[in-house]
């Protein structure tokens, strides 16, 4: 049998919070391969809007649109902008909104998109195939500047260290290609057997950088709370603490509960909820959606109501 494109991640749990209805309106702000949206066409008789930002995604989706027969839209754009592209269709309210953050595995399967560090590819990153690339930022910032987009989107502590040898480096040669910045961040950060490679971290901020991921996983939350009726769910999967910390803080300040501005006032400050948490802690993949697809090992799902 023909390996799928991509595995979609937590689908019956996310299915299970979105709980999709006959006549009802969802949104699928990450459509990749379609595995959500195939998923809650197929549950009810309902209505998906699918976005992404790749224009290969929204391309090779043509056959799904075709085979569910107008209940499929899809919208190329940002689900940082959602709200923007659901009124650009007349539509003000949705059922249920999905996010499966992060890159799907045709963007990590093929070399050349950049994203991997295993495989020799152009250094790009750039998951609309516009903007600024992967290679921009590591050939032109300053040192400075890749020392802190490392440590605040890779959490790397040897930020530092890794871009004093990138500036060093590109005096002589600029980067062109992901095994050659592999190479110069594997060069100067200490490894131990078993762990991970010592150019995830990196990987990892410039591709959260380059898409400016974290700013639209906020606006795509705001668009999210703003579109959904009454009863209405978001369910957001993500894929490691900078994700899953923005995800968590919005529902719980959304729901009512904000941070303590100062130790002499009372532990939480009522605000006017808008939010219902449906999961204390977030859902994860069970041990054998973890071995048969290794890529859902460090996913999380929230999910919350719209009051
Ligand atoms: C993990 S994949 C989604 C896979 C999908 N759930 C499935 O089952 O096939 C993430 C997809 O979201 C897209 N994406 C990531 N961030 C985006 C954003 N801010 N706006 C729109 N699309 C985005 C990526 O291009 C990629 O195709």
């Amino acid at each position: 049998m023909k390996k799928p494109p991509h595995i979609p991640v937590l689908l019956k749990e996310v299915m299970e919070q979105i709980s999709p209805k006959d006549g009802g309106i969802y949104v699928d702000g990450t459509f990749g391969a379609g595995g959500y949206s195939r998923a809650a066409l197929q549950a009810a008789d309902c209505k998906v809007y699918a976005i992404d930002r790749d224009p290969d995604a929204i391309a090779n989706g043509q056959a799904l649109v075709e085979e569910f027969d107008g209940r499929l839209k899809l919208l190329h754009g940002t689900f940082g902008k959602m709200k923007e592209l659901l009124n650009d269709e007349e539509i003000e309210h949705v059922d249920g909104v999905m996010l499966d953050i992060g890159v799907s595995s045709m963007q990590i399967d093929q070399a050349e998109r950049g994203f991997s560090f295993q495989k020799d590819g152009a250094l790009d990153m750039r998951m609309s195939q516009n903007g600024l690339s992967a290679a921009d930022v590591v050939n032109k910032y300053g040192e400075k500047e890749l020392a802190d987009i490392i440590y605040l989107y890779g959490e790397e502590r040897y930020s530092r260290r890794i871009a004093a040898a990138i500036v060093s480096r590109r005096r002589e040669r600029a980067f062109s290609t992901t095994l050659d910045l592999a190479d110069v961040i594997r060069s100067v950060v200490p490894h131990k057997k078993d762990d991970i490679d010592p150019a995830t971290r990196t990987f990892q901020a410039l591709r959260i950088y380059v898409n400016d991921e974290l700013e639209q996983l906020r606006s795509g939350l705001s668009g999210a709370e703003a579109l959904l009726n009454h009863g209405g769910r978001m369910a957001v999967v993500s894929f490691h603490s900078l994700e899953d910390r923005i995800v968590k803080t919005f529902i719980s300040e959304k729901s009512g509960k904000t941070a303590r501005p100062s130790r002499y006032l009372p532990d939480v400050q009522e605000t006017v909820a808008t939010l219902k948490p449906l999961t204390k802690k977030p859902i994860v993949p069970s041990s054998q959606e973890c071995l048969e697809n290794p890529r859902a090992r460090s996913a999380r799902l929230r999910s919350a109501e719209r009051l």
